[in-house]
């Protein structure tokens, strides 16, 4: 996916993705990670998800990784707070009130930049990616991940699948990218019956770094 793609996407506001309220499967699963809200929790291709901010209630310092300067400046600015994004290598970074937001390429991140994550929230991050970057993807979480900590992941499946995001990704593939590095729990699913898409279902897995 070039990422020419995601910024037209953005600069066109043709961002359907996004969610205005908080995460169903998010508020009712993120407890079962067991967390105390001390852990920091990194939010890969973030968007402007205002999940960040159920998880900052938690009580967890948040960084999230978003290719699209615009969306991180409209995360901000529509918490009604207006900052100048300060160049650090090859992001733009943003932050107030233990959020973090950092403008570029995920790909391009380390566990220090993301300030040393104990838990991931994946949500429309997978399921963004094309076949071979999910490989890489599953690659790079793990990179950046120590042992014990855990993945909450939202995934998409649905039939016939499709070129272009969301793409599905079903359990087979989940465990083929995760299942050497994580121990993968599949903790609940619903079907979608309004979905664009045939037989279209959400499943949520918490994963546990090896
Ligand atoms: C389907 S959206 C999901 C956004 C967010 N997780 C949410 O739930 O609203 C995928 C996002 O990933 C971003 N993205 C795509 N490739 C990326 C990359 N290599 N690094 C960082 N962000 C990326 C896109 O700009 C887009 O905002």
């Amino acid at each position: 996916m070039k990422h020419a793609f995601w910024h037209e996407r953005w600069s066109d506001n043709r961002i359907g993705f996004h969610q205005s309220d908080f995460n169903g499967w998010l508020t009712k699963y993120w407890s079962s990670l067991g967390l105390s809200g001390e852990e920091p929790v990194f939010v890969p291709l973030c968007g402007k998800s205002r999940d960040m901010l159920w998880l900052r209630e938690q009580g967890h310092r948040v960084t999230g990784v978003e290719l699209s300067d615009l969306a991180c400046r409209d995360f901000f600015a529509e918490q009604g707070v207006d900052i100048d994004a300060i160049e650090e290598g090859e992001f733009h970074r943003r932050e107030r009130d233990g959020i973090c937001l950092l403008a570029g390429d995920v790909f391009k991140t380390d566990r220090e930049a993301l300030n040393n994550p104990r838990a991931i929230y994946d949500r429309a991050a997978l399921i963004a990616l094309p076949p071979s970057m999910r490989v890489d993807y599953a690659a790079h979480m793990a990179s950046l991940t120590a042992v014990g900590d855990q993945i909450l992941l939202v995934a998409l499946e649905y039939d016939n699948p499709r070129n272009e995001p969301p793409f599905s990704v079903k359990g087979d593939e989940v465990r083929d990218l995760f299942a050497a590095e994580f121990v993968i729990e599949e903790l609940d699913s619903a079907d979608l019956n309004e979905g664009r898409f045939e037989n279209q279902r959400e499943v949520v897995y918490r994963l546990v770094r090896r």
